[in-house]
């Protein structure tokens, strides 16, 4: 089969790989219809290039359809149109019996400390091949993938496998009081569904930043007020200033480890990547750090006693937090992978029906073959030709 494959630094390749096939009798292969690249690839794509092996099979953001099931696979079978979300959970555990499915202690991957298995992400997490392929070995899948209806394009129900539950965690975690103002920072396609989410769930205040035009435009499309990064010198200043002077009651970090503007993080991410990867890793998981410009932006924007909400994903071993800021303001944080299967009992009625409220057909900026993954993935890095969400095509 054909898969989208992790070569080195900003370098991705369509390969043919060995086709997968059932290995565990709770397996199932799906074959792929349609297939995202997720900001987490990105990061993967550059500064997470110490935990990529050459070969990786990248994307964890697939639907299609079940070619095969293993034989302690029951309520799934050939045929099915299903969409898989990205942790890997067993449905039955410690953790799973708490909703926290991307904590499942079948999964975890105890050799490197880390919570569920994920697809298409790093030997730290398992090291399972990905989902930007033609097909996709599901372990798990008595539990994992989700039955979606047939006749709606797959853009309706894809975003199930990560942004939608992401977004709507985000905002669960955030907890904004009846009354209350949202910012979301980073207008990404989670930043975009969390400021959505908020919206339909009747927060009064969103206010989204980014510095890209297309995306805020997007965001003020469906409701957000938005400050520009790029045009204000101090975006905690500016959100104060439309909350009445106190800062909104909670604020949303969807931009992660790679924000714009923080000069030295940013040469060091490089110069590690820079490294032999056996040198490279253990330096990174003893002393890496992140890019922190949009979570210190949050922690001086939120109000005394409100609530940060963290979806960007942070890698770092040694970064440095205002602490006394933190711990003086008595701000309440929330963060962690999206436990997916938690959050689509909600959101699947939603998207079933036929009146678009979270704007699905406003979403999906690009559709391309699979085969143009690596120019996919450099226009959605570089934010070029107004790309927001780029969904593959096998
Ligand atoms: N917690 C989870 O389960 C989960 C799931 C999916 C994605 N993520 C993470 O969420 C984050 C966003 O993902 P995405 O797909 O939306 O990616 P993305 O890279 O498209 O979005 C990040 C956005 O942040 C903006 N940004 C960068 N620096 C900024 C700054 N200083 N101030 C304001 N905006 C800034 C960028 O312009 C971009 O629009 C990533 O870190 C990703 O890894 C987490
Ligand atoms: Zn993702
Ligand atoms: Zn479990």
């Amino acid at each position: 089969m054909r898969a989208v494959t992790w070569q080195g630094f900003e370098d991705v390749r369509v390969e043919g790989v060995p086709d997968p096939r059932i290995e565990e009798p709770t397996d199932a292969l799906v074959e792929i219809t349609s297939t995202a690249i997720c900001g987490s690839d990105l990061h993967l794509y550059r500064p997470l290039t110490p935990f990529m092996e050459p070969g990786d099979i990248l994307g964890h953001e697939p639907m299609g359809r079940v070619v095969a099931v293993g034989d302690a696979v029951e309520g799934l079978a050939t045929g099915d149109r299903v969409v898989v979300p990205f942790n890997i959970a067993c449905g039955s555990c410690f953790m799973c019996d708490r909703q926290l499915f991307a904590q499942c202690e079948t999964t975890q991957v105890r050799e490197h400390h880390k919570g569920a298995a994920l697809f298409g992400y790093t030997k730290l997490y398992g090291h399972v091949p990905g989902a930007q392929a033609d097909l996709l070995r599901v372990p798990q899948a008595h539990f994992g993938p989700i039955k979606v209806p047939e006749g709606p394009p797959d853009d309706r129900f894809l975003f199930l496998s990560d942004v939608l539950p992401t977004a709507w965690q985000a905002v669960a975690y955030a907890d904004v009081p009846p009354g209350g103002s949202l910012a979301v920072i980073g207008l990404g396609p989670i930043g975009q569904m969390a400021c959505r989410v908020a919206r339909h769930q009747g927060v009064e205040q969103v206010l989204g930043v980014d510095l890209v035009p297309e995306r805020l435009a997007m965001a003020e499309r469906h409701g957000a007020e938005v400050v520009d990064a790029g045009s204000t010198d101090d975006v905690a200043e500016a959100l104060r200033a439309l909350t009445g002077g106190r800062g909104p009651d909670a604020v949303v970090d969807a931009v992660g480890l790679e924000a714009h503007g923080s000069p030295v993080a940013g040469a060091m991410q490089r110069a590690a990547a820079a490294l032999p990867r056996a040198v490279s890793s253990r330096l990174a998981q003893a002393v890496g750090v992140d890019r922190l410009t949009a979570l210190h932006t949050a922690i001086d924007a939120v109000r005394r006693g409100g609530t940060l909400s963290i979806s960007g994903v942070y890698g770092g071993a040694a970064d440095p937090m205002p602490m006394l800021d933190l711990f003086d303001k008595g701000v309440q944080i929330r963060m962690g992978q999206a436990h997916v299967r938690r959050w689509v009992p909600e959101i699947l009625p939603l998207i079933e029906r036929d009146d678009d409220v979270l704007g699905l057909a406003d979403f999906t900026t690009h559709r391309l073959p699979l085969t143009e993954a690596p120019a996919a993935y450099a226009m959605f890095q570089a934010k070029q030709d107004g790309a927001i969400k780029v969904v593959l095509e096998p």
